[in-house]
């Protein structure tokens, strides 16, 4: 590939400033961080990074193909561009992530979104150089949505900009296949990266005054498991949690069928572990769960909840939930109700769920309507709203450890995540921005705690 770079550079070194790319990721946290990685490599080949879209070279637009509504937007997206390139045909505009990598999407794009010039998948992010080069020197398109396997490559550091949390994925791909999701189809089966490479980059991180690390995977709790030595993602965490440094580490997303009690022992004995898990339950019904092929129960989703409880009283669980699977029924719903106001989550992401096709669940002829799905949604957001307001003043009179990371809408405030991950803003100026602080907490909003700094 550092062929294709070199020649790159070549191309460029013509120029008499350095060419700038635009890049924009779509979804959940992995995307983002495969467009760090994108970024990283162009950076190699000799891009500058814009924010500003109308004076970029390159456009690439990272997508999400999870849910239908992601889609429809980045279509709108792409066809919005159709102007900048008539105003400039040198613009190379490029289609990356999970949707790129689903063949009726390239068929889409070629047949009806011909100024599209660059379209590769989620694995052939390595193959970048490669196909820029095809782009820049033969002005023709770049197709790759092949899934290539072997060693994950190690060569490209990602281009971060935030200066106070960072990402780094520690497996690729998901095994699970959940009836109604498409990752396992564009992301490929799971691949762990090896535990020294993650040990070097958070080391690297930690080093350069990174307070907040955030291990990303589409099923965490399966790290390792497939690695030449096997080694458990509860040894992973302890082994971070060696590194010297003033940061915190959180991990995302966890699967419930492979959450330990090993697991949560080591996030209650790792100091610098956040005592919150983002834990997908999905529905709490057991006949949907098994129909979403999730492999667990209401009852073993419990007992992880309740067995972290048992030994840290105050840990947070945040979740998803999907309301209106094919042929769920309000009984069905309700026991999602019921669950919700068991383990009483300090957040929850819902989505009414969306066909995708190559799915199992799109095979399955949905009788349930549109409106009862609305009308749920609507009921799962008030009953979480009041758990909200009535969980987060358990926290009022006590102190929180929060990373500030930003000014807060509220005049001569600055605002954070508490280990807990909830929003905590407090009086500052914006010195504390990039810290760890002791916070103790006054008040209690349904979407955010106030409080004053002590430490
Ligand atoms: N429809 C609705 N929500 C979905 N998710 C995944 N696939 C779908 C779908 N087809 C949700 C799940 C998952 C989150 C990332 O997105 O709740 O945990
Ligand atoms: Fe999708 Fe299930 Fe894999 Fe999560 S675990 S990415 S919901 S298949």
């Amino acid at each position: 590939m550092s062929d294709y770079i070199n020649k790159i550079k070549e191309i460029f070194s013509q120029r008499e400033t350095p060419p700038l790319c635009f890049l924009h990721s779509f979804g959940c946290q992995q995307n983002v961080s495969d467009g760090e990685k994108i970024l990283g490599s162009l950076v190699k080949m000799g891009y500058g990074v814009t924010e500003d879209m109308s004076a970029a070279d390159l456009i690439i637009y990272n997508t999400c193909a999870v849910r239908e509504n992601a889609e429809l937007k980045v279509y709108s997206l792409i066809g919005n561009l159709k102007k900048l390139k008539e105003n400039n045909p040198n613009l190379i505009i490029g289609i990356c992530g999970c949707m790129a990598q689903e063949e009726k999407t390239v068929e889409n794009i070629k047949k009806s979104y011909r100024h599209v010039d660059l379209i590769f998948g989620t694995f052939a992010v390595r193959e970048l150089p490669r196909l820029l080069y095809e782009v820049l020197s033969e002005k023709k398109k770049a197709v790759d949505i092949n899934e290539y396997s072997g060693e994950i490559p190690e060569n490209v550091s990602a281009y971060r900009t935030d200066r106070i949390k960072a990402s780094v994925p520690i497996m690729y791909g998901c095994n699970n296949f959940c009836s109604y999701c498409i990752v396992p189809y564009v992301r490929g089966r799971e691949r762990s990266r090896k535990p020294v490479a993650v040990l070097n980059e958070v080391r690297e991180l930690a080093d350069a005054g990174y307070k907040e690390i955030m291990l990303l995977g589409q099923n965490v709790n399966s790290y390792g498991k497939n690695l030449e030595n096997p080694v458990s993602f509860a040894e992973l965490l302890r082994e971070i949690n060696k590194i010297d440094g003033d940061f915190k580490i959180r991990f995302m997303s966890s699967h419930p069928k492979d959450a330990t009690t090993e697991l949560i022992d080591a996030i209650a004995e790792c100091d610098k572990v956040c005592k919150h898990m983002h834990l997908p339950l999905q529905s709490g019904s057991d006949r949907i769960l098994e129909a979403m092929n999730r492999k667990y129960t209401t009852e073993k989703y419990l007992k992880i909840v309740d067995y972290a409880r048992s030994i840290m009283p105050d840990f947070s669980f945040s979740t998803d939930i999907i309301v209106g699977f094919p042929n769920e029924t309000y009984e069905d719903f309700q026991q999602t109700l019921d669950i919700v106001k068991r383990v009483r989550f300090d957040n929850i992401f819902s989505f009414i769920y969306s066909k995708r096709t190559g799915t199992k669940a799109a095979e399955i002829e949905d009788r349930t309507s549109d409106e009862d799905k609305s009308r749920w949604m609507r009921e799962l957001l008030e009953v979480q709203r009041d758990i909200t307001d009535s969980g987060f003043k358990r926290f009022v009179g006590r102190t929180l450890t929060v990373l500030f990371d930003s000014e807060s809408k509220t005049e001569g405030y600055c605002s954070g995540k508490s280990d807990e991950f909830i929003i905590v803003e407090a009086k500052s100026d914006t010195s504390v921005i990039g810290q760890w602080k002791q916070v103790k907490i006054t008040k209690a909003f349904n979407w955010a705690l106030q409080g004053e700094i002590v430490d």
